[in-house]
């Protein structure tokens, strides 16, 4: 992710363009196919589910990313300390 452009628009802990990934964690703690969800979002990008803190920024597409770093990045993210997100 650092040789990637995430943490130009992510932080683990605070809001930069995109949600906090420690939010990230939290929203979808427990969720069975987070993981396989939250990797086609990062490559294939989209808006919506973070309108409230965002302003409604879509998050880019990365199409130059294999599947298996995609859901690399998205196991990660996934592992972060959950921290609920400030209510917007
Ligand atoms: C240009 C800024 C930008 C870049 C670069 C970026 N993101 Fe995002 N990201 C966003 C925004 C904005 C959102 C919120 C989208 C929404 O509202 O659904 C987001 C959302 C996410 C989410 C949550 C998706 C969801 O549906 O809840 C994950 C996970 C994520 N990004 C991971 C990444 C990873 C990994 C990278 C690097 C490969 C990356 N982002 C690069 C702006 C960015």
């Amino acid at each position: 992710m650092k040789q990637s452009d995430c943490f130009s628009c992510h932080s683990v802990d605070q809001k930069m363009v995109g949600p906090a990934y420690a939010w990230v964690a939290y929203k979808y703690k427990g969720q069975k196919d987070a993981d396989v969800k939250l990797a086609q979002k990062i490559k294939a990008g989209g808006a919506g589910n973070w309108n409230a803190l965002t302003g409604g920024v879509p998050m880019p597409p990365h199409p130059q990313l294999t599947d298996a770093q995609a859901k690399a990045m998205a196991d990660w993210v996934l592992k972060q300390k959950p921290v609920e997100p400030p209510k917007a």
